[in-house]
């Protein structure tokens, strides 16, 4: 059954938010009696690995995100910091992307909200300087900033059209395209594109969303083939249906469309999950995460899929 939506697969949700208390440990982990550090213990080097010696694997290294301020951005943000990164999160409104910035120095991390409208070339601009300011150099770009939305072609009007194309694809290129020089320059970067399982293959009632995630595919591996010998990768992320408030916006529509009821619809997208559960945007930050690693340096041009197995068949 086709849910006539952006990321056609996943699930139920076990939790979209991380537990209340991140000092305690799971019953998994209390039979085991290993406690995975927490995000402030990773961060200042307590507990884990760090505790013994070894540097975070991103410590310094200077990321910017995208649509940081909710959602998978702000996973990604949080993980980021978490690896060591220094992280600016950027996004259209000033308010949010502040306030998730201030909740990770809370939490003993660097980080930055600034305002930018990725679509729009002189924002673009604004944000790269901040970024410099901020930071002083960048060593790592995730073009997370997107949108979704579903129509039958016959019902697609040229804005929407256009609109989609810009947020996904249109934003991915002028980002890119203002922060690589600088990472060419210094011999090493790591750009992270947020496509999606509908960059890789078509679906009913999506073709502006999917053209567009195609687009950001192609892009991906035509840069990666540019700077291939410059210290610089450039990969993608292709996630299923993730627990965040895309979806939600998603399982709405089919509610708004279908009648269901908004388990039902929800429901619908877990069943398109082989795994039967909807991604967590943790477990796409962690994804991002592992090509930003240094040890990552050879995967290039590549596209990453985490969707439960769903385009394996
Ligand atoms: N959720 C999924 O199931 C799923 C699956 C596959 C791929 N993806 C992709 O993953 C990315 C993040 O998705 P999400 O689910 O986290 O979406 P989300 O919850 O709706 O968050 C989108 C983020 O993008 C920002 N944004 C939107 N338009 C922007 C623009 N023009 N310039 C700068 N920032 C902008 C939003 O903040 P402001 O509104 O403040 O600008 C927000 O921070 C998207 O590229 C999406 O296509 C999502």
């Amino acid at each position: 059954m086709s849910t006539g939506n952006a990321e056609n697969h996943s699930p139920r949700p076990e939790s979209r938010s991380e537990p209340a208390d991140r000092g305690e440990a799971s019953g998994r982990e209390k039979a085991s009696g290993r406690r995975e550090a927490s995000g402030q213990e990773k961060a200042s080097g307590r507990g884990g690995a760090a505790g013994r010696g070894a540097p975070p694997p991103l410590e310094n290294r200077r990321a910017v995100v995208t649509g940081g301020s909710r959602g998978i951005g702000r996973a990604v943000g949080e993980e980021l910091g978490r690896a060591g990164a220094r992280v600016v999160l950027a996004s259209r409104t000033r308010e949010s992307v502040e306030a998730v910035a201030s909740e990770l120095r809370d939490e003993g991390l660097e980080a930055h909200g600034l305002p930018c409208d990725a679509t729009d070339p002189s924002s673009v601009e604004e944000l790269l300087q901040g970024a410099q300011d901020a930071l002083g150099g960048i060593d790592i770009l995730v073009n997370n900033a997107g949108r979704s939305s579903s129509a039958p072609l016959h019902r697609l009007s040229l804005e929407e059209w256009n609109d989609l194309l810009a947020v996904n694809a249109t934003s991915t290129f002028l980002c890119t395209q203002a922060f690589l020089p600088e990472m060419v320059e210094q011999g090493w970067g790591r750009v992270v594109n947020l496509a999606s399982v509908s960059g890789l293959r078509g679906g009913k009632y999506i073709s502006a969303y999917a053209a567009a995630k195609h687009a950001v595919v192609g892009l991906t591996r035509s840069i990666a083939l540019e700077v291939a010998r410059s210290g610089v990768t450039v990969n993608a992320v292709c996630p299923g249906y993730v627990d965040t408030p895309m979806t939600d916006r998603s399982v709405a529509r089919i509610v708004e469309k279908t009648g269901r009821s908004e388990d039902e619809a929800r429901q619908a997208l877990v069943e398109a999950s082989p795994q039967g559960r909807i991604v967590e945007p943790k477990e796409v930050a962690h994804a991002v995460l592992s090509l930003c690693h240094p040890d990552a340096r050879g995967v290039n041009g590549t596209t990453l899929v985490i969707d439960g197995g769903g385009l394996a068949g």
